[in-house]
């Protein structure tokens, strides 16, 4: 039986998943937000390895499945699901998915849109493409999603300074840092205003 004022959310990650971790472990002592579902495209991410300790269920589906069919969408119009945060998934999120779930799929990018979005804007390529261009500062960016890459209306973002010696690696960490710092309370707050 679910409960009515529980609110629902269903993370998306393909890769290591230390946000949906923060996340997760952000909501645990809150009894009215329940991390109902993991769902990824990639049965080897550490993310898999996350939800088991967490104890959350893994959805893990194929391209196929994701892009011909309506199954995932279905499933999660059935699991009553009310927020989908998408914490380091690759793929695009299909039409009829977004359609059903509007304004309620929030992603998360690492750096501050719109610069260095897109496709194969991701990861180390971020990052990369940062210190190439001589940036002085960097960030992270949370917006709503839409049928295009990083294009959705941005909701926060959060900056860090670039340093003329920093590597790609350097802005990849103190990009982490905000990223884990700010994910969490921003996923309670869109939740508490979809809530209004
Ligand atoms: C993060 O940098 C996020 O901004 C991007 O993918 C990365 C995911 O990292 N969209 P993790 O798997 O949560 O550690």
């Amino acid at each position: 039986m679910i409960k009515h004022s529980l609110k629902r959310i269903a993370l998306f990650a393909s890769g290591s998943g230390s946000n949906a971790e923060k996340i997760a472990e952000y909501f645990t002592s809150n009894p009215e937000v329940e991390i109902s579902l993991i769902v990824s495209n990639n049965p080897k991410a550490g993310v898999i390895e996350r939800a088991r300790r967490l104890h959350i269920p893994v959805l893990l589906f194929d391209r196929t499945t994701f892009y011909d069919t309506n199954r995932i969408t279905q499933l999660l119009i059935d699991q009553r699901i009310d927020l989908i945060v998408l914490a380091g998934f690759m793929w695009l999120m299909p039409g009829g998915l977004v359609q059903a779930f509007p304004n309620k799929i929030i992603n998360i990018h690492p750096a501050l849109l719109p610069k260095f979005g897109g496709k194969g804007m991701y990861g180390h390529f971020v990052h990369e493409a940062v210190v190439a261009a001589n940036e002085t500062e960097s960030g992270i960016t949370i917006h709503y999603v839409n049928e295009h890459y990083d294009e959705g209306q941005i909701i926060f973002q959060a900056h860090c300074p670039v340093t003329p010696t920093d590597t790609p690696d350097d802005v990849a960490r103190k990009v982490q840092v905000l990223e884990h710092e700010h994910y969490p309370r921003v996923v309670s707050e869109v939740l508490l205003m979809n809530n209004e």
